[in-house]
């Protein structure tokens, strides 16, 4: 299975699932969506997760993307 990250244009990081996500506790869980959307405006109260903060910070940033060969 390949791996796709996303930059969204001023938006969060989304990255195809589904997940392990293991937290700075170690506990794991599994995320069983299609994709997942991190957070990278920094102004979230759900991190590491996007709760669509970034549009009310009017954060800026490039769309980038990354795909396994
Ligand atoms: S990128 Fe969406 S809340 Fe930070």
């Amino acid at each position: 299975m390949g791996y796709e990250i996303k930059l969204l244009e001023n938006g969060p990081i989304l990255v195809k699932g589904p997940l392990r996500f293991v937290d700075s506790t170690g506990k794991e869980q599994l995320i069983e969506r299609d994709w997942i959307a991190l957070c990278r405006c920094g102004g979230s109260q759900n991190k590491p997760f996007c709760d669509g903060t970034h549009r009310k910070v009017n954060f800026v940033g490039a769309e980038v993307k990354f795909y396994t060969p």
